[in-house]
């Protein structure tokens, strides 16, 4: 059982019915799990015949419950539907959205969606014949129509070799149906759909020889953590990175991901990727300085110590502004160490983008492969953010908090004048 406790974390209901796709359940409960929800999986009897409870209650934050009868709780039929925020089913089977629709409560799973006032989600999955059923798509209508989200099923390989309608949606689909739930149930909004969203992250490394770089501390978390944000709010995000950072299973099925190594790269990159982008959020360290020339071979020993000579890289955020399309937001970022505030303001001056996140590096658990960070977000709207040590999706968020207020004002302003 994954070590989880509730404290904070949303609790997700997943409800497992008698089908084939009872096994993608198992990649559904990890990908919740991995997303920080609490998962307590509720299997009905059918689906014990396809896959064992062990196997999710290896994967969830409770044991598999199976039966009205088999828990030490004095009320188990409400225990589940009471304490979850979300209840999602998948597979849900042609029998059980009929059982749904008639609002029979003769098993837990049935009894914990009696008991529940959370959003109910069903991902049917059910060959094309049983899916096409007047009296399923009569089901269908009427749990619609009563505020049940329904992931349809997808055409593809069915159970027995049939090919057609009503495969269970995979897995990341249901997820990040259910996680978009959760995020508008906490105050959040989809508001950046259909926004594309360019961000980079990382320290570039300008190599030296073929075995040495400078690089800087940057380890990508923030620049990563924005791309999470990003597709939480329902943006398509394209990633530039020079850090190698795993994306969860979410974000990646909405992210293009372009690894870069040096400063050149990553201005090749951003230039033609920025001119598609609505916004561009520059949180990657690219470095000041290259070495001039990059030794073919080792340097070695015997050589002598090596005097570096160093040129100016290309300032890729200034390049960006310059080539700015209307309406495009651009955000830098500034990692400094003094006089943090003064000069915050005059670089988003100099650079001409429109937000500056400003980070004191000095401070303890600030910024730098830190899992935290503390900014301030400076605005050409004259406006000044501040947030506190946090998470970096907290701060991520805050950052598009702003971005989403700017585009408003635009969008305002252009109506006004027109
Ligand atoms: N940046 C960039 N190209 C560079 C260096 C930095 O696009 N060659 C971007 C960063 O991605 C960041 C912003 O510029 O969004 C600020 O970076 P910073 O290094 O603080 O700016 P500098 O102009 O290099 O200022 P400083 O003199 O403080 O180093």
């Amino acid at each position: 059982m994954a070590e989880q406790s509730r404290e904070g974390a949303p609790v997700v209901v997943l409800g497992v019915c008698g089908g084939i796709a009872a096994y993608k359940a198992v990649e559904l409960c990890r990908l919740l799990s991995d997303a920080g929800c609490y998962v307590a999986p509720v299997l009905t009897e059918a689906a014990t015949r396809f896959i064992a409870p062990l196997t999710f209650s290896a994967l969830a934050a409770e044991p598999a419950q199976l039966s009205l009868y088999g828990e030490q709780h004095p009320s188990p039929h409400t225990r589940l539907g009471q304490m979850a925020d979300l209840v999602v089913i998948a597979p849900a089977t042609q029998n059980f959205l009929a059982r749904l629709a008639s609002g029979q409560v003769d098993d837990l799973l049935t009894a914990t969606v009696a008991a529940t006032r959370a959003q109910l989600i069903v991902a049917p999955a059910m060959h094309t014949e049983m899916w096409e059923q007047a009296s399923t798509q009569a089901a269908i209508a009427l749990l619609k129509s009563r505020g049940v989200l329904v992931v349809d099923p997808e055409a593809g390989r069915l159970a027995g070799g049939d090919t057609g309608f009503g495969r269970l949606a995979e897995p990341a689909v249901i997820a990040t149906a259910a996680l978009s739930q959760l995020h508008l149930r906490n105050g959040g909004t989809r508001d950046l759909e259909g926004c594309s969203v360019l961000i980079t992250a990382g320290g570039t490394r300008e190599a030296i020889d073929p075995v040495r770089y400078l690089s800087n501390r940057s380890s990508g978390k923030q620049g990563y953590a924005l791309a999470d944000a990003a597709v939480a709010r329902g943006a398509t995000v394209t990633l530039i990175t020079a850090a190698r950072l795993a994306l969860s299973p979410l974000t990646r099925a909405a992210t293009t991901v372009i690894e870069v190594e040096s400063a050149a790269e990553m201005a090749e990159a951003v230039y033609s990727a920025a001119p598609s982008a609505d916004v561009v959020v520059m949180a990657a360290a690219i470095a000041d300085y290259r070495p001039v020339a990059i030794a073919t071979k080792k340097m070695t020993k015997d050589l002598g110590v090596p005097a570096l000579q160093l040129e100016e890289t290309e300032d890729v955020l200034a390049g960006v502004v310059a080539r700015r399309r209307a309406g495009q937001v651009i955000v830098g970022f500034a990692a400094e160490t003094h006089d943090v505030l003064n000069r915050g303001n005059a670089k988003l001056k100099r650079k001409g983008c429109d937000l500056l996140v400003v980070n004191d590096v000095a401070q303890p658990e600030v910024g730098f492969d830190h899992e935290t960070n503390a900014v301030t977000i400076l605005g050409s709207d004259g406006l000044t953010t501040t947030v506190d040590l946090s998470s970096k999706a907290i701060v991520a968020h805050s950052v598009f908090d702003r971005v989403t207020r700017l585009q408003s004002t635009s969008v305002r302003e252009r109506t006004l004048s027109d």
